[in-house]
Order: structure tokens, then sequence, then C-alpha cells
């Protein structure tokens, strides 16, 4: 009965971990869609305003998203990126990260 209950405990939390990463990848999707595809196109490509997102890696991503959080990156245009980045949580950024690099 115990055994049953630990396996039944163990098997609850690792459908738990499965959940929680595939609605990371959703909430990614759509907190990109709808915070940042507007000035950087929904595949990272555009440059009209900014530097393309596509092509850069997670870890950049990341380095650059945590530069405007704390404003120790950026370039003359980058009052809009640090406040929205300080919107985020670095569990967004990290999701961001993810999404973004595979664009
Ligand atoms: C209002 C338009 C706008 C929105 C919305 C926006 N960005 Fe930006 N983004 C910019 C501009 C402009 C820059 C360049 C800023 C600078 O001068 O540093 C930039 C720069 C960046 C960079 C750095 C690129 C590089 O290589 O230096 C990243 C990464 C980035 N944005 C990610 C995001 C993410 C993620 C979101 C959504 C949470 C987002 N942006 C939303 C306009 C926007």
């Amino acid at each position: 009965m115990k055994l049953t209950l630990s396996l039944t405990l163990a098997l609850s939390l690792a459908l738990g971990a499965t959940a929680l990463a595939a609605d990371a990848a959703t909430d990614a999707a759509a907190l990109y869609n709808s915070k940042c595809a507007s000035c950087h196109g929904k595949d990272g490509s555009k440059t009209i305003l900014s530097k393309p997102v596509k092509g850069l890696s997670a870890e950049d991503f990341t380095k650059k998203m945590m530069g405007y959080k704390a404003k120790t990156y950026g370039g003359s245009k980058k009052a809009g990126m640090e406040k929205l980045a300080a919107a985020l949580s670095d569990a967004d950024i990290k999701a961001l990260a993810a999404y973004t690099s595979k664009f």
C-alpha cells in the first residue's frame, strides 16, 4: 500500500513536471506574440525598430534581456526595452530565450 502510494506520488510529480514544461512553452509563445512581435516580428526578423531577435542564442538573448532589466545594456533606443524587461520575471526571460532561439 505504501509503495503504491509513493509510486502514484512519483508518477503524478513526473506528469506535473511535463505539464509545467508544456505550459512554459505555450506561455512563451503567447507572451512573445502579445508583447514582442509588434516590434520584432512573429519570427524575430524585423529590424525597422531594432536589431533582429532572430539569430540570438538563448544565452545571448538572456544576457541582453537581463542587461535591459538591470539597465546595463542597450543602445540609443533602449528605454522601451528597459521597461518591458523590467516587467518580465527571470523565468519569463528564460522561457522567452528558449522560444526565440528556435527562430
Ligand atoms: C515598442 C517596440 C518594442 C517591443 C514591443 C519590444 N522591443 Fe525589443 N527592442 C526594441 C528596440 C527599439 C530595441 C533596440 C533598443 C536599443 O537601442 O538597445 C530592442 C532590442 C531588443 C533586444 C536586443 C537585440 C540586440 O541584439 O541587441 C532583444 C533581445 C529584444 N529587444 C527582445 C524583446 C522581447 C523579448 C520583447 C517582448 C517582451 C521585446 N523585445 C519587445 C523594440 C521593441
